[in-house]
């Protein structure tokens, strides 16, 4: 019985991973990137989003709620569960640490970034272009994105792999090496648009 629910948590910390997660992340780096066609135009795309109807339930059901289930679950599995892996390549073995470790990076980025702006929103800051201007002209936060970004990127396009795979959609090895290739250009299309947006915001170009 203990076996079938640890199975069906599992089950869902992945399904979350990629749905509502994954789609969430993308998008919210989407539309983060219209601050390189202007100021104006990333705060006409914010102010669209921040003023959805049921925001806030969106925001709770859609973004909070998962993540805290996935992260909770994920820290669980990085330092307590057992995990029976050395099942695949060197290569792909690498990559199972490299899940952990990019996981517990993403956590904290993620608890940092949720704080210096939806928090801070809330207390009555203002979203729009110079909310992030400000944090991103400071060197160190600008490297702190840089690594929390590329942590998240990969972390979704490592773990869509892992996804594809343990639901059974990717199951020859022909499959999996294409979901390989899919993967590693869904990592770099999303890397790019998300660090172009940091570089518009830190230096202006
Ligand atoms: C908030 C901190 C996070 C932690 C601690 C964490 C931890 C983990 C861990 C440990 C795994 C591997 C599970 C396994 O192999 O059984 C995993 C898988 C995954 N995570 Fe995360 N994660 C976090 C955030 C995120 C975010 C923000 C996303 C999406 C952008 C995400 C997407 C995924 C996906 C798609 C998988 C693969 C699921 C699968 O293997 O089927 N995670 N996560």
């Amino acid at each position: 019985m203990a076996e079938h629910r640890e199975y069906f948590y599992r089950r869902l910390h992945s399904l979350l991973g990629v749905v509502p997660i994954g789609i969430f992340m993308v998008q919210h780096l989407v539309i983060n990137h219209f601050a390189v066609y202007g100021e104006e135009s990333f705060n006409k795309a914010a102010n669209f989003m921040h003023n959805l109807p049921f925001v806030l339930a969106l925001e709770i059901f859609v973004i909070y709620l998962p993540i805290l289930f996935h992260a909770i679950l994920g820290v669980y599995i990085v330092f307590i569960a057992k995990n029976n892996v050395r099942r695949y390549g060197f290569v792909r073995n690498w990559l199972f640490y490299v899940q952990r470790v990019t996981g517990i990076i993403t956590l904290v980025f993620i608890a940092w970034h949720v704080f210096e702006t939806r928090v801070q929103v809330a207390l009555g800051a203002s979203l729009d272009y110079s909310l992030m201007e400000g944090i991103l002209t400071n060197p160190f936060m600008f490297w702190f994105y840089i690594i929390g970004v590329l942590s998240a990127v990969f972390h979704f396009s490592n773990g869509l792999w892992g996804f594809l795979v343990s639901w059974g959609i990717a199951q020859s090895p022909r499959s999996q090496k294409i979901v390989t290739y899919a993967t590693i250009l869904v990592f770099l299309v999303v890397s790019y648009i998300g660090i172009r947006t940091l570089i518009t915001f830190a230096y202006g170009v």
